[in-house]
């Protein structure tokens, strides 16, 4: 049976399924969040540790303005509401992602969790946010020239935002959509791959613990 540690979901399709009910993409979002606050609950129960989000591509800067400002607006209002809670459940967040563009309110948000530290947390929630993996590599890389270090997996991964993070042993996306976006592709090398096509905020904690039940017994070879 495998086991569980680090769990990387695309939240995609909050726009279609506001379309699907006439409201505005916003209304979509906003669902989208109530809809993560329930599977955040659900996979601390589950004692998963590791849990990364995709939230805010690089490339979603090509949306409407009114689009952006929301989800930032949802971000801020929802860590900045729940920053003491957060803390008492033993959930730590921390954001990867590139930082420079985003609205100063956002980048002290960023790093107040950023520099927090818990002890012995329950669950690692890592937000991707502004997020592109091929960014993430080519900071890696230049990173790696800088300091004159030689380049080989190691010094990759401890030089991508997810350093402290094992690879994700199962990614889901929702939506409906077989594809990455430009999410963790260093990282998802041998990574259990689910694509589901319920939007997000349809996704609940069933359609989870079917996907896990269904990952527990792949058999994941390695190249074995
Ligand atoms: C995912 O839902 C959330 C973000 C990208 C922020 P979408 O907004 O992409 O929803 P669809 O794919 O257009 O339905
Ligand atoms: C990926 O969804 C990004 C997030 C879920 C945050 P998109 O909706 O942006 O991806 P594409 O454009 O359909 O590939
Ligand atoms: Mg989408």
């Amino acid at each position: 049976m495998n086991k569980i540690r680090h769990l990387a979901i695309i939240m995609d399709g909050n726009g279609r399924w506001a379309r699907a009910k006439n409201k505005n993409r916003s209304y979509g979002h906003s669902k989208g969040l109530e809809n993560l606050k329930n599977i955040i609950k659900k996979i601390v129960n589950l004692k998963i540790r590791y849990l990364t989000l995709y939230t805010f591509s690089f490339d979603n800067w090509k949306r409407s303005t009114v689009e952006i400002k929301y989800i930032f607006s949802l971000l801020d209002n929802y860590l900045n509401k729940n920053y003491l809670e957060l803390k008492k459940k033993k959930i730590s967040v921390k954001f990867i992602g590139e930082q420079n563009r985003l609205p100063l309110k956002i980048k002290k948000l960023i790093n107040i969790y950023n520099n927090r530290n818990e002890k012995r947390p329950k669950l690692h929630i890592n937000i991707a946010f502004n997020y592109s993996s091929k960014k993430e590599l080519l900071n890696a890389f230049k990173c790696i020239k800088n300091k004159k270090l030689n380049i080989n997996e190691k010094t990759v991964n401890k030089t991508l935002y997810t350093k402290l993070f094992p690879d994700p042993d199962l990614l889901i996306r929702t939506g409906g959509h077989k594809r990455l976006s430009d999410f963790l592709l260093w990282q998802i090398s041998y990574t259990e791959i689910f694509f589901v096509k319920k939007l997000w905020p349809d996704f609940n904690s069933k359609d989870l613990s079917n996907i896990l039940r269904n990952f527990k017994v792949i058999k994941r070879n390695y190249g074995k």
